[in-house]
């Protein structure tokens, strides 16, 4: 059993070579189909990059998530930030055969390479009437036109992985809750388990060390925040 836990400290290498695969994969496929606009900007190349990964790494993801997520999700109530809702795999959860409580749903994803799956999705769970996207990342929802306390439900769903800066947006995001909202979160934690090896795998300093050592790798997705991949054990 404890073999089997230690072994799952494999497993961020295993999403780096995915996510490796996908960004070569991504590189290949702009050229080929000439959308080269794409190579100008960090931002730009990394949303297409991550878009590709996520379509193929997401539902593997979600099989494992689903017994926690699901009926974290059905919590939801009344006017809801879902954040990061990426090609809106979640979404059926949040339809009004599985939820009635909801009133109205912003889904804050800045990733516009994910906004037509997540399109089809809010169509497929019969949501168009209460889904909106917000094209924009949490730091923007101001000028989106949320104002601060207006919202009861805040979802997180494998998101505060992905932003720049995790403690700055709960930050950011706590205002916009109203007085007794509630905030759902699904993230990656560091392990209460007594494992030496886990422990040391996820404490600072060593973190800081196989970083160093996957510098080349780190250097790819250091910019989104991803290297906290290391707490997802
Ligand atoms: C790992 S994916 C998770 C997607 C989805 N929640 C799921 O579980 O399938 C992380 C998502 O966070 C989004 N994201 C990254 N930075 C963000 C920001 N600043 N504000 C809102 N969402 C952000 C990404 O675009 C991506 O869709």
């Amino acid at each position: 059993m404890a073999l089997l836990v230690q072994l799952r400290l494999l497993r961020p290498f295993l999403v780096l070579a995915i996510s490796t695969f996908f960004l070569l994969l991504t590189a290949f496929e702009l050229l080929t189909t000439l959308q080269l606009g794409k190579f100008t900007s960090w931002s730009a190349f990394q949303h297409a990059w991550f878009g590709r990964f996520w379509s193929y790494f997401g539902p593997m993801s979600k099989e494992v998530a689903s017994p926690c997520v699901k009926p974290l999700l059905g919590e939801a109530r009344g006017v809801v930030l879902d954040i990061g809702p990426g090609s809106g795999l979640w979404l059926d959860l949040f339809s009004a055969t599985n939820n009635d409580k909801i009133t109205k749903i912003y889904g804050v994803e800045p990733n516009p390479e994910h906004h037509p799956a997540l399109r089809a999705a809010v169509r497929g769970a019969g949501l168009d009437a209460v889904y909106e996207i917000l094209p924009v990342g949490v730091e923007d929802l101001e000028n989106a036109g949320i104002p601060k306390g207006s919202i009861d439900t805040i979802a997180t769903i494998q998101v505060l992985c992905s932003v720049p800066g995790p403690q700055q947006i709960l930050k950011q995001l706590y205002p916009y809750l109203k007085p007794g909202g509630q905030w759902l979160v699904y993230e990656h934690v560091r392990t209460n388990q007594d494992h030496k090896l886990m422990s040391l795998w996820q404490g600072e300093s060593s973190v800081r060390r196989v970083q160093a050592m996957l510098m080349f790798v780190q250097l790819l997705w250091i910019d989104s925040g991803q290297v906290s991949w290391t707490a997802a054990l």
